[in-house]
This record gives structure tokens, C-alpha cells and sequence, in this order.
């Protein structure tokens, strides 16, 4: 089991430095600075030898007590603690990197409390054209019960949600946490005062349904809604906008940019029923 998380983890690894040698700009930091020096001889690797036997789809956990929706669109969860980032890429089962895919992350802040009143330690984001995603936060507390850890929420477009949580090496707690699964660990190394994580979600997604290019395009066009009512592909909406789509009425659940395959009925995190 281990070695096979192993080596799927190293079939990602270069599946991310076949997407650094190519001709994209966004670079990420961290973790993938040993796989781009692996191609420093400017060879660049072939994704499909190392993903051409799928990997396993991340597991789901529970919820918990405190998922609060209509978290803001935010990628740096600020406050007060131990610095820390968790980068890392959303793929498919095909190892293809997905694009647009919500994360939802909260967790309990530095003391190990949970904030049910506000947005401290919630937000969410989508990851870019190259299937990657950064979140900068703190390192979350403990509180009675459980080890450390963080939650998350994974949609891709039109995908159902994934819900799941993401655990720190080296923790006591691991060993009597009875939630803890170490499939969920990420990397995480200390620089500085502060930490660095890295995790990549699999996504129980068949097939390249999300091509980067195309993807990132539409975000940028209005066009008819297929739905026949007034929700648009490219429009920004805000937490308790209203749109029709499919004969029914749907209230935005929490603000972001409409795109194709996020249409109302198949994004529950981002639309409900009015
Ligand atoms: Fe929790």
C-alpha cells in the first residue's frame, strides 16, 4: 500500500515537471523544485509512461461538525500562527491535470477552535489552467479528539464532491486518531519559521473532459445559457444572486465566476434551489 502511494506520487512528480517544461508561465515553488532540476538538460519528460495505469482517486472523509458553505474566494486564509502553504495539483484518474476545480478548504485555527460565526480559516479557490492550486495559511491546532488537520471540499466542473481532509506527518495523534488514514498525508517540510506542504488530489474524474486551454477560455466568454434561462457562462456572481437555469431558480451559494460545465444543477456548492 505505502509503495504504491509511492509510486504514484512519483509518476505525479513528473507528470508536474512534464508541465513546468513546457512553454507555460506560472510556476509554482516548494515541492516541484527537485523535479524541474531533474530536467535541467532540457529534455522534456512524456506525461503518458508514467500515468498510462491510473491512480488511485483520493478517498473521502467525513465532513465533520463545522463545514460552513459560502466561504469567501480566497487563496490566503490570514491570521495569527505558524505560517504555512499547501500547494500541490487536482488530476483525473488519467493523471490529466484539471483545471477550474473548486477547493474548499477550512480548518481550526492556532488554538484549535473552529470559527462557526465568521469566515476565519475558510475560503475557497479554483485551481488553474495547469491543475495546480496554493493555499496560505496557518498551521491549524489541535482540538480534543482529533490530530491535526485540514478540510477540503474538491469539485471539479459538473463532478460530484469530494470531501475529504489532509493530515501532517509526525504527528502522535496520527496513531490514535481513528479518522486518520495516512493516504491523506501531505509533504511537509519546515523552511524558515515556517511550513511548507504539498499534497495532489486524484479526482475520480475518467477522461480529459477538462482541456486547460479551452477551459480557460470560456471563463472569459458570455454565451447563451444552454439552460434557457438567465444564468451566462462568464458572469460573476455573488453570494445570494439569483439565476434561472432548467426551469428552476437558483440562489448563489457563494461568489465566483460562472463557467461551463458549473452550471447551477451540477455544482451543489455553489448553487441551491431557491
Ligand atoms: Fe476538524
Amino acid at each position: 500500500m505505502e509503495g504504491e502511494n509511492t509510486r504514484g506520487s512519483t509518476r505525479r512528480t513528473l507528470f508536474k515537471a512534464a508541465l513546468i517544461a513546457s512553454p507555460v508561465p506560472v510556476l509554482l515553488g516548494g515541492g516541484v523544485a527537485l523535479a524541474r532540476d531533474s530536467i535541467a538538460n532540457g529534455q522534456p519528460l512524456e506525461p503518458t509512461p508514467f500515468c498510462d495505469d491510473g491512480d488511485d482517486p483520493t478517498i473521502p472523509q467525513t465532513e465533520g461538525p463545522y463545514f460552513k458553505p459560502n466561504s469567501p474566494q480566497r487563496a490566503t486564509l490570514p491570521g495569527s500562527g505558524t505560517l504555512l502553504t499547501v500547494s500541490g495539483y487536482v488530476f483525473g484518474l488519467a493523471c490529466q491535470p484539471l483545471a477550474n476545480v473548486l477547493l474548499d478548504f477550512w480548518q481550526a485555527d492556532r488554538n484549535g477552535a473552529y470559527d462557526n460565526y465568521t469566515y476565519n480559516f475558510r475560503g475557497h479557490q479554483f485551481t488553474n489552467a495547469q491543475g495546480a492550486f496554493k493555499l496560505t495559511t496557518i498551521v491549524p491546532g489541535l482540538y480534543p479528539g482529533r490530530t491535526r488537520h485540514i478540510h477540503v471540499k474538491a469539485q471539479a466542473p459538473g463532478r460530484p464532491v469530494l470531501t475529504t481532509q489532509l493530515y501532517f506527518p509526525g504527528e502522535p495523534r496520527n496513531n490514535t486518531d481513528t479518522i486518520y488514514d495516512p493516504r491523506l498525508l501531505m509533504n511537509v517540510r519546515t523552511v524558515g519559521s515556517g511550513r511548507e506542504a504539498t499534497f495532489d488530489f486524484v479526482l475520480n474524474v475518467a477522461g480529459s473532459t477538462t482541456s486547460p486551454t479551452a477551459t480557460a477560455t470560456s471563463t472569459t466568454t458570455t454565451s447563451p445559457s444552454p439552460g434557457g434561462g438567465t444564468w451566462r457562462v462568464g458572469v460573476t456572481y455573488q453570494a445570494g444572486n439569483q439565476a434561472t437555469y432548467g426551469g428552476a431558480t437558483y440562489r448563489c451559494r457563494q461568489g465566483h465566476t460562472s463557467q461551463a460545465g458549473w452550471e447551477p444543477p451540477n455544482v451543489p456548492a455553489l448553487w441551491a434551489r431557491a
